[in-house]
């Protein structure tokens, strides 16, 4: 099931909306007012998900203008340029709208667009509109004459209660609750990125359990949602092949969250490709155990991450709950179990000298003895062996 980003749900419409950046706003809004006197751009910077985008939206819905955004390649493209500039002024008495530019991620220009900040300058001197310019980080060398040109405004990292704030009007709205521990937690975490914040509660909401956002936090690694939603949604790339290695998760386990999930999030032809990949997956894993050929692990790997992800043609958007593999998980753990009893029964029935199956048989009448630790070192049990007895012992 896919619904829509809470980020963008939930994305500001009006000054008010924006949050915990009473400067900056103040800021933005007198530029505005007071843009006709010589200021003509103002770079709005700071950390990731605090604002900035949401800022010149808001500043061009609040003054009843249309927002024009331009990329490192427009700024290139000076007959774009020109397009903009010159017929403004018509197009303004005929729409009865005003503009304001927008140069969203500005340090995302990259070198060979270099000469796009020496037009965005040159924009500058020359424009009729207000200009918004963004950027995580501006202070760069190769804008130090844009620098001069606009007024900077820094935003700074949300304040934590504030992100709670936010976090738990967006759950009223949305009529659901999570457990307040939870929502500092991940408050706190979000150090002070409101986007991210906002991406986890929807995460946490989706879940039986919202504590499960937690988890991965503790162990400074990748949670398996986050894991699908790149594969899934995301372009794959060399870095997708990597992906499993920040998983906690042992490798039969996350093919049975991606299989459980590929329904949720493809259709059709991608369906068709992303299973042939699993069945792939299974060829190689059925090679490993039988022939011990481990350096098919890496195949494993790749068929999975990378193949499942380009199983799809295009890049998906919007917000998937996925879902736990839960059937198929029993079972596989049931497996585990089974088989850790199997050879435990195997190393009890050759030390005295009985066949396995009766050893597997008579397993509820020898556990009584297997779980003296005496008798564990005897039979040279691994840790795992142990940790299964114990458990089957509570
Ligand atoms: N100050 C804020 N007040 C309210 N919502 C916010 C604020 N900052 C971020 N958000 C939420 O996070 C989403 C992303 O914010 P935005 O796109 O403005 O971040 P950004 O600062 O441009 O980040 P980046 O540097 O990654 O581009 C918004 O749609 C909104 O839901
Ligand atoms: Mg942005």
């Amino acid at each position: 099931m896919t619904t829509t980003n809470w980020t963008e749900k939930y994305r500001p419409t009006y000054f008010i909306d924006i949050r915990g950046q009473e400067l900056a706003v103040e800021k933005i809004k007198e530029f505005i007012r007071k843009f006709r006197k010589g200021e003509k751009a103002i770079i709005l910077h700071g950390p990731s998900g605090t604002g900035k985008t949401a800022m010149a939206y808001v500043a061009a819905k609040e003054i009843h203008s249309e927002l024009f955004e331009l990329n490192a390649s427009d700024l290139r493209n000076s007959q774009k340029l020109r397009e903009i500039l010159s017929p403004a002024t018509k197009q303004k008495s005929l729409t009865k709208k005003g503009k304001i530019i927008l140069v969203d991620e500005v340090d995302g220009i990259s070198e060979v667009d270099r000469g796009g900040v020496t037009e965005l300058i040159r924009l500058i001197e020359s424009t009729s509109h207000p200009i918004i310019i963004t950027a995580n980080d501006i202070w760069g060398k190769k804008f130090s004459e844009l620098r001069k040109k606009a007024e900077l405004v820094q935003l700074k990292e949300i304040d934590y209660r504030t992100i709670k704030n936010v976090m738990i009007e967006i759950l009223r709205k949305e009529r659901k609750f999570i457990d307040n521990d939870i929502l500092t937690n991940i408050a706190i975490r979000a150090k002070g990125d409101l986007r991210a914040a906002i991406n986890d509660l929807q995460t946490a909401a989706s879940l039986e359990d919202p504590s499960q956002i937690l988890f991965d936090e503790r162990n400074k690694e990748m949670d398996i949602f986050t894991a699908l939603r790149l594969i899934f949604k995301g372009k794959p790339d060399k870095s997708t092949l990597r992906l499993f290695d920040s998983i906690n998760m042992p490798i039969d386990q996350i093919l049975l969250w991606i299989e459980e999930n590929i329904p949720a999030e493809y259709q059709g032809e991608e369906l068709a490709k992303a299973y042939d990949m699993l069945s792939k997956v299974d060829i190689f894993k059925r090679r490993i155990y039988r022939q011990q050929y481990w350096r098919f692990l890496v195949y494993e790997n790749a068929l999975l991450s990378y193949g499942v992800s380009s199983a799809k043609t295009n890049e998906k958007t919007g917000f998937t709950s996925y879902k736990k593999p839960t059937r198929i998980l029993k079972i596989w753990l049931n497996n585990r179990r089974i088989e850790k009893k199997k050879s435990i029964a195997k190393k009890y029935a050759r030390y005295v000298h009985v066949g396995e199956k009766r050893a597997l048989r008579e397993f509820p009448t020898i556990k009584q003895f297997l779980i003296k630790p005496e008798v564990q070192k005897e039979l040279r049990l691994s840790e795992e062996e142990v940790e299964y007895l114990n458990k089957i012992e509570q």
